[in-house]
């Protein structure tokens, strides 16, 4: 670990290894080999893939931003009163723009002390942290590196918390992921500490699938975005125009699922894997999965990792939940 103490009421801890490529590397290659194929997501969130993450955030058809925007504007005040915390830790933070909306909460209640940003890029928890600091007179900030799927042991000990997920981004694990995830958030926290999560319910299809399928093509370009990672990490030879981007609701899992899908039918060179893929026409690589979740679906994750239900903050179309809970 790497500890920076600054002036100005900063501290980061840095808890990212570098992992074996030959881990990455074989994870990648047992994912196209699967039924059905899939690339790991992570992949999609490199500085690109990002950028273009926060502008799929400002489309009209992204509807869950501004709408979980709109809960937190609404009930930030209520939230700070019901889990009383002095302390915010917000596990993939990212540019910390729905953080300041509880932040100013925890400030007119006079309990602002401590904020733990919590991302995987270094980059962005120092950017972040001194901006809050400059904003926030008397905040520290203690900000963590590390990946929020193995590092969170490494929250740092503090005041009362509220640990807050935001974005619906639960929704990107699977069950048993999804399950190992929450039960890691609740053993890293302390009794009295609250949770806050943030889970897309299920809507009509059609709205589903148009926040997937925007017109502006921004999505596709993310998940597009999979292909130049791969070309670079494994030396894939395949082309983005040899696939189309396709985003489609499965009501079984109840999920939006996207996936690379192939054009025509071709046989994809991984250098690096000693790999060669044979693809059809129409065949599909799964890059993501958008789990749509109902209240009870909710709760039954977080009491199945030893949280009880406090209270649920909702949009008055049902769309997003912020779902509050304490640890048992
Ligand atoms: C960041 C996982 C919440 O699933 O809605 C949006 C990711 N991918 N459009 C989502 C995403 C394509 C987003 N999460």
């Amino acid at each position: 670990m790497r500890t920076t103490v600054g002036s100005d009421n900063i501290t980061i801890d840095v808890h990212l290894t570098t992992q074996d490529p030959a881990i990455d590397r074989a994870e990648i290659r047992n994912g196209l080999l699967s039924s059905p194929r899939v690339l790991p997501t992570k992949y999609l969130y490199d500085d690109r893939g990002s950028e273009l993450f926060e502008q799929i955030c400002e489309l009209p058809e992204y509807y869950q931003t501004r709408t979980e925007f709109q809960i937190l504007v609404t009930c930030a005040d209520k939230i700070i009163a019901r889990s009383d915390a002095d302390e915010l830790v917000e596990l993939g933070s990212g540019a910390a723009t729905k953080t300041r909306v509880l932040l100013d909460a925890m400030d007119r209640a006079g309990q602002l002390n401590f904020y733990v940003p919590f991302d995987v890029s270094e980059g962005i928890v120092r950017r972040v942290s001194q901006e809050l600091v400059e904003e926030y007179a008397a905040l520290k900030v203690h900000g963590v590196v590390g990946d929020f799927l193995s590092h969170l042991e490494h929250i740092p000990d503090g005041g009362k918390r509220l640990v807050v997920f935001l974005g619906g981004t639960i929704g990107n694990l699977d069950d048993v992921a999804g399950a190992a995830f929450l039960s890691s958030v609740n053993k890293a926290m302390e009794l009295g500490d609250h949770f806050l999560l943030s889970v897309q319910f299920v809507t009509e299809v059609n709205r589903l699938e148009a926040a997937y399928n925007d017109s502006k093509g921004v999505t596709a370009k993310f998940n597009k975005n999979m292909i130049s990672v791969m070309q670079e990490m494994v030396r894939a030879d395949f082309s983005p125009d040899a696939f189309d981007h396709v985003a489609r609701f499965n009501h079984v899992e109840s999920r939006i699922e996207i996936f690379l899908r192939s054009n025509k039918r071709q046989a994809v060179i991984f250098q690096d894997l000693d790999l060669v893929l044979s693809l059809e026409n129409g065949e599909e690589i799964r890059t993501e999965i958008s789990t749509k979740y109902d209240r009870k679906r909710a709760e039954q994750l977080l009491a199945d990792a030893n949280f009880e239900l406090v209270e649920w903050y909702v949009d008055s179309d049902e769309l997003l939940g912020l779902a509050l809970a304490k640890k048992l």
